[in-house]
């Protein structure tokens, strides 16, 4: 909340274990039913600094099928940013446009300066290496609906635990739900020490491996791989060394176990084959559809509707 009492979702760190089931239960409840003029007079502002496809997408599909309206901007190179405005001033002035913004950002804690400045709930869209709580929301209810359960589940992630902001916020959302984690990633990619910290002192058990094969991945309820996030690196070189470092296979899912769901936040380059996508284990283009309903849930529940 900021000092003029205004809530936002900046980090999934916000929402309690109680917020997080009911924001679920009412996802549930708009994919039952998600043609609704709840948004009717709602003004909705995405402001996206950084490409996206479907965090953009799925948040304008939520808006428009609640009967709201969207402003906003794909390409920060089209405002007044390029003149020279501050961010400040920019949320400033959507603030006066719209009830609520969906920012993405690559600036660490650039959500939460504008959640700090803005008179209307901000949400982040991502911000750089840091956060994705609304992809977090879409993941969590993708792992209770594939699992039937939150509780107690195998997580293993896969690839880019460096700057893969989308498994920050899902290691940090699991751990109201006792998980085991095993991270798998080359050395130069490796989850964060802080995580990790974070992982010892909410006594969560984890396993850290280099070699993506069937031993490492044998106990895994949730295969959740990523990206290597090309766009953080600073030296291509090192990006090219590790770019191609797991690649999915249906050879390596064969002695998984049957109830295994594969997850990706996607955009997915080489790191999942394209034959695994027909894999029944194979789940990420349904986990983005149900980025829709999460995120109404999300936007209803910050305008108190
Ligand atoms: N998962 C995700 O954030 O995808 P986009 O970058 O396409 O929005």
């Amino acid at each position: 909340m900021n000092k003029m009492g205004i809530k936002s979702l900046v980090s999934i760190t916000d929402y309690s274990k109680e917020k997080i089931l009911q924001i679920l239960d009412k996802a549930a409840e708009f994919e039952k039913n998600p043609n609704q003029k709840i948004l009717d007079g709602k003004v909705i502002a995405t402001l996206f600094y950084e490409p996206s496809t479907r965090t953009r997408l799925s948040f304008e599909t939520a808006v428009n099928r609640l009967g709201g309206r969207i402003i906003g901007f794909a390409d920060k190179s089209t405002t007044s940013g390029t003149k020279g405005e501050t961010l400040k001033d920019t949320i400033n002035m959507v603030s006066n446009y719209a009830d609520l913004i969906v920012m993405r950002n690559p600036i660490e804690g650039a959500a939460r300066y504008a959640s700090e400045v803005a008179s209307v709930p901000v949400v982040n869209a991502g911000d750089g290496a840091n956060q994705h709580p609304t992809q977090t929301m879409l993941d969590l209810y993708s792992i209770k609906k594939t699992q039937g359960r939150l509780d107690n589940i195998n997580i293993c992630m896969v690839g880019d635990l460096k700057y893969g902001r989308t498994v920050h916020s899902l290691l940090m959302a699991m751990s109201h739900f006792s998980p085991t984690f095993t991270f798998i990633a080359p050395d130069e990619l490796k989850m964060p020490d802080e995580y990790k910290m974070f992982c010892r002192e909410h006594n969560i058990p984890f396993k850290e491996h280099s070699e993506l094969n069937e031993a490492n991945i044998a106990d895994a309820d949730i295969l959740y791989m990523t990206r290597v996030q090309k766009e953080r690196f600073t030296d291509l070189f090192e990006y090219e060394k590790v770019k191609n470092v797991y690649i999915l296979k249906n050879s390596l899912l064969q002695n998984t176990k049957p109830n295994l769901r594969i997850l990706h936040p996607l955009p997915r380059v080489n790191e999942i084959e394209q034959e695994v996508d027909e894999n029944e284990k194979a789940y990420y283009f349904e986990q983005a559809r149900n980025g829709v309903f999460a995120r109404q849930a999300v936007i209803c529940d910050l305008l108190g509707l």
